[in-house]
């Protein structure tokens, strides 16, 4: 059953192996394969919003709730990840650098119990397109919060730097919808 103190551990672990990455979207893979149990044990998504589960130089674990119709515009990392689905919908776009700005050059949906490791460079555009919260368990392999990245407009593909506040923004527009959504 997932338990978020051993999860943390189990990826501490992990990252000392030769492919950290793919250990650890084992790890994840696992964890939301238990759907039921995630829940249990971060608790019902009521909100949108994001929760710090782990955060240290090497490792950053997030626990995410998007909320319906939640829209992150297209950014970059610049450390490896692993996105797991415990719970509703994420919508992937990914981008290349262009003369243009960005190439789009594929999308992915992720559903309950899906995973998928990202790259270092790889940019992406992420939407959750269901009228409820996404429950999401993302692992980065570096500190999230304080690597500079880039976020490129949605409109017209300028790069600028990440900005958090941005984000955190996008997440209380959807708790605003959300609470439209329950008052009908
Ligand atoms: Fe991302």
């Amino acid at each position: 059953m997932f338990q978020k103190e051993r999860f943390i551990e189990d990826c501490r672990a992990a990252l000392k192996e030769r492919e950290a990455r793919a250990a650890i979207q084992e790890l994840v893979t696992q964890a939301v394969s238990d759907t039921a149990g995630i829940v249990r044990e971060l608790g019902e998504p009521t909100m949108s919003g994001v929760n710090v589960i782990h955060k240290a130089d090497d490792l950053t674990i997030l626990n995410l709730y998007w909320g319906p119709g939640m829209y992150i515009q297209p950014h970059d990392h610049r450390m490896w990840a692993v996105i797991g689905i415990y719970g509703g919908r994420e919508n992937n776009v990914f981008y290349r650098r262009s003369e243009r700005g960005l190439v789009q050059h594929g999308t992915r949906e992720l559903n309950a119990k899906d995973t998928i490791p990202l790259g270092a460079a790889v940019i992406h555009a992420v939407t959750n397109p269901l009228d409820q919260i996404t429950g999401a368990i993302h692992v980065y392999g570096g500190d999230f919060f304080a690597t500079p990245r880039s976020e490129w407009d949605p409109e017209t593909f300028a790069e600028q730097p990440y900005s958090v506040e941005r984000t955190m923004r996008a997440f209380e527009e959807a708790n605003k919808r959300l609470a439209e959504l329950r008052s009908k």
